[in-house]
């Protein structure tokens, strides 16, 4: 059967999806790349990125990163202006531990749907359930939820948190449940879930990811943790963003089909240029789950937000503190 999917990710993408900014708005790519270096060293900026952003927002980064990499650049860095191609919940984090360096995103507007679907008053609610409860909350969580939590987590490191918690200690994780199951099973640890999900993840279904395993059986099937069980359990390994890069490189095989965002797939080729990489299909007519959000930051809204130095992050001082605890917690109990 003709393949679904070449390993050109640039030439398969949507056009809209694969390229949101080039030779759209007043300037070319060209043009854009060199007024944002300008602007770079003008502004001792620094310019974050997750692999799940457009690819010339990639290129055009300090540093590019999952979730957990981008948190701890944040923290350790020189720069007097932070710029986070990502979405909200990433840029407010890099605030709240920044507080005296001006945060910028190329869209306000770029949101994350998981961190939305977890709201601060019923999950006050909820907590109250299970008083004797300690509190893990992802990352991808708003500020009022960190500040209800007593350690956040990444998919990266959310293993060794829940380790480190003894054991008989009753845990609430939120707000995925994909996630929070898997570390339960994984770790055979009972967890009380909120059952939030990330759109992007929780689209992929069994039946169509086996079928993208009949089209290419010499393929292997890898996984993001936020996918469901009945994805995750014919994965031949499954990570975070990162975990998954690196096991592309390190794995003797040739051939993937990669069950998490497309974004990926860029520094996926970039890493192993001979490798072949096929985004795993959600159902026929959407062969790519993508995240519309992260798409949201393109170069032109990149350049215009350093240049007139909004949008800003701004957040509530008291706010800020008591959401900074938990994130403390997470760096502090996974050093890098
Ligand atoms: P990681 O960056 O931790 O892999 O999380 C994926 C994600 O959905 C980010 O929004
Ligand atoms: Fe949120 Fe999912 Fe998009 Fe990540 S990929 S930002 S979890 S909606």
């Amino acid at each position: 059967m003709a393949p679904m999917f070449a390993n050109d990710y640039n030439q398969t993408m949507p056009r809209d999806i694969a390229s949101t900014s080039a030779g759209f708005g007043t300037y070319s790519q060209e043009e854009l790349f060199r007024r944002i270096g300008a602007l770079k060293k003008e502004m001792n900026a620094l310019i974050l990125a997750h692999y799940y952003t457009v690819p010339e927002i990639q290129q055009v980064a300090d540093i590019v990163g999952d979730s957990l990499a981008l948190a701890r650049a944040a923290e350790k860095n020189d720069a007097d202006v932070i710029v986070f191609a990502g979405v909200y919940f990433m840029a407010e984090t890099a605030k709240i531990l920044n507080p005296q360096k001006q945060v910028l995103m190329p869209d306000a507007y770029a949101g994350c749907p998981l961190a939305d679907s977890c709201p601060a008053d019923e999950f006050r609610k909820f907590k109250e359930s299970y008083p004797d409860a300690i509190v893990v909350t992802y990352i991808n969580s708003t500020a009022d939820i960190k500040a209800l939590s007593d350690i956040t987590c990444t998919s990266s490191n959310v293993e060794q948190i829940i380790r480190q918690i003894p054991p008989g200690k009753q845990i609430i994780f939120a707000p995925d449940r994909n996630l929070g199951g898997y570390i339960s099973r994984k770790l055979q640890r009972e967890m009380i879930l909120w059952q939030g999900c990330c759109y992007v993840h929780d689209a992929f279904s069994e039946i169509y990811i086996l079928k993208a395993c009949l089209d290419y059986p010499d393929a292997e099937l890898i996984a993001h943790p936020e996918c469901q069980e009945e994805v995750l359990r014919h994965a031949a390994f499954i990570g975070s963003t990162k975990a998954l890069l690196d096991y592309t490189v390190a794995s003797t095989a040739e051939k993937f089909i990669v069950a998490t965002e497309p974004g990926i797939l860029y520094e996926m080729q970039k890493r192993s240029p001979q490798k072949t990489f096929i985004p795993a299909p959600r159902d026929p007519e959407s062969p790519f789950s993508v995240c519309t959000q992260m798409k949201q930051n393109t170069l032109e809204k990149l350049y215009q937000c350093m240049l007139n130095r909004k949008p800003e992050i701004v957040i509530d001082e008291t706010l800020r503190l008591a959401s900074l605890g938990s994130i403390k917690r997470m760096l502090e109990m996974t050093p890098g």
